[in-house]
């Protein structure tokens, strides 16, 4: 079988890791990948907002499977596209994906199938919002409707920050925006919780917990992600079941009713409040870098499930997991997530990468044979282990070996599992 992956980030190095693994796959192609998939894949440069392009390439060298990794071609309709021309593609169609698209559109399904989530408004207009937010109590979230890579969320803690969210966003600071939602703050704790679905039925794909603060203690800007452990510390059995209950199958039964499957990775980010959900947000795909925490935990063939999904036959394999902890890593360039420069040289050629480290790489690019940074996040160090500590100590480790002088990460990925 022969699969492309489309990206070139930490989730898409680890997508075509599993892959790779498998007897089944023939051969791997990643556009436009890094210098991590170039090991593993063919790299092929095309631009993903190219569809044609994407297209002819694969129906010449006959790919079987092509794999989505981030939102924007999703929500731009690209599984839609290859679709047309009876490519078989992993990933939600341009419909589904209005659930990360629009956040208003994925309120609005909540509000009609009774999903728990933040009471919510949305508004058209500048005037109206501020004299709403007059009557609000604070502490209050202001979010752009549309994709806006991790930003466009404003936790306001009083009515000026608010109105200058407010007008930020209205000013298109996030492109255009035509409305703006006025959440009620959820205090809970956080968890991502991830199903895989054929369009007929779906199953579990784990959970993990991201950090997406920039310094240690959750600190800082916001950014696509600082670490991630897997599984959630608040995962259980009778959470799982009300998550499902409450929020994944009313979700999944709103879009049978717009006449909609879902095909792909589903990511809910909750916000658990006293034990019970409330969804804060869809994503259409894998987290990043949560991908890269959970793949190393699958113990069933990801080509197989992948082939099953394609068939709709999903509910005829189980899927299982080493029963271990997990932990990634994220080493930045210095300076993300604002300006950083690019193009310094990472040396992992004498690193001894043990059984059950992983490195994915994000921004970096292949030069003769050199590996230079390409990006804010550069590379995933991800251990499993038996306990939270020794996973975390494993990726420190490995990234006081590759003692990259350009960069930094945070010691402190998965402290609320880890008693010091
Ligand atoms: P989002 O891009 O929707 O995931 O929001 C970014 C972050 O803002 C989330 O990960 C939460 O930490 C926080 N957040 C968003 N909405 C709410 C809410 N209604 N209550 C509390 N925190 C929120
Ligand atoms: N880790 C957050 C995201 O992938 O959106």
């Amino acid at each position: 079988m022969k699969v492309g992956v489309i990206g070139n980030g930490g989730r898409e190095h680890a997508l075509c890791f599993s892959l790779k693994n498998s007897e089944k796959i023939k051969q791997i192609y990643c556009f436009p990948g890094n210098a991590g998939t170039n090991k593993i894949a063919t790299n092929v440069d095309i631009n993903l907002e190219n569809f044609e392009k994407l297209k002819d390439f694969i129906i010449e060298n006959k790919i079987d499977i092509v794999v989505v990794g981030p939102e924007r071609p999703l929500v731009d309709g690209i599984v839609d596209y290859l679709e047309k021309f009876n490519i078989k593609v992993f990933g939600p169609n341009k419909i589904a994906s209005q659930l990360e698209g629009s956040k208003i559109f994925t309120k609005k399904i909540c509000d009609k199938y009774k999903i728990p989530t933040a009471k919510f408004g949305i508004f058209s207009d500048t005037n109206k919002t501020l004299l709403f937010l007059k009557s609000c109590n604070f502490p209050i979230v202001v979010k752009a409707d549309g994709l806006a890579a991790g930003k466009g969320v404003y936790i306001c803690e009083n009515f000026i920050d608010a109105s200058k969210a407010v007008e930020e966003i209205f000013n298109g600071k996030f492109g255009k925006a035509e409305n703006v939602l006025i959440e009620e703050f959820l205090n809970g704790e956080e968890m991502s919780f991830f199903i895989i679905s054929d369009g007929q039925s779906y199953k579990i794909f784990g959970t993990a917990q991201d950090h997406k603060r920039v310094s240690e203690g959750d600190k800082g800007k916001n950014t696509g992600g600082m670490g991630a452990y897997s599984p959630s510390r608040l995962e259980s059995r009778e959470l799982n079941q009300k998550i499902i209950e409450k929020i994944i199958e009313p979700t999944l039964a709103g879009l049978k009713d717009l006449n909609c499957e879902y095909k792909g990775f589903l990511y809910a980010g909750l916000m658990i409040v006293k034990g019970e959900p409330f969804l804060i947000e869809y994503n259409v795909r894998m987290g990043d870098p949560e991908c890269q925490t959970l793949l190393p935990k699958l113990k069933t063939d990801f080509s197989i499930i992948l082939k099953k999904c394609i068939e709709q036959k999903l509910s005829e394999i189980n899927i299982e997991w080493y029963n271990d902890k997990s932990i990634c890593i994220v080493l930045c360039s210095n300076g993300y997530p604002d300006a950083y420069k690019n193009n310094f040289e990472l040396d992992l050629k004498k690193l001894d990468i043990k059984k059950n480290q992983f490195i994915f790489h994000a921004g970096t690019k292949t030069n003769n044979d050199k590996i230079l940074s390409n990006g804010g996040r550069v590379l995933n160090v991800v251990s499993r282990s038996n306990s939270f500590k020794s996973a975390r100590d494993s990726s420190l480790k490995l990234l006081n070996k590759i003692n990259w002088e350009h960069g930094f990460y945070r010691k402190d990925i998965g402290y609320k599992v880890i008693k010091e």
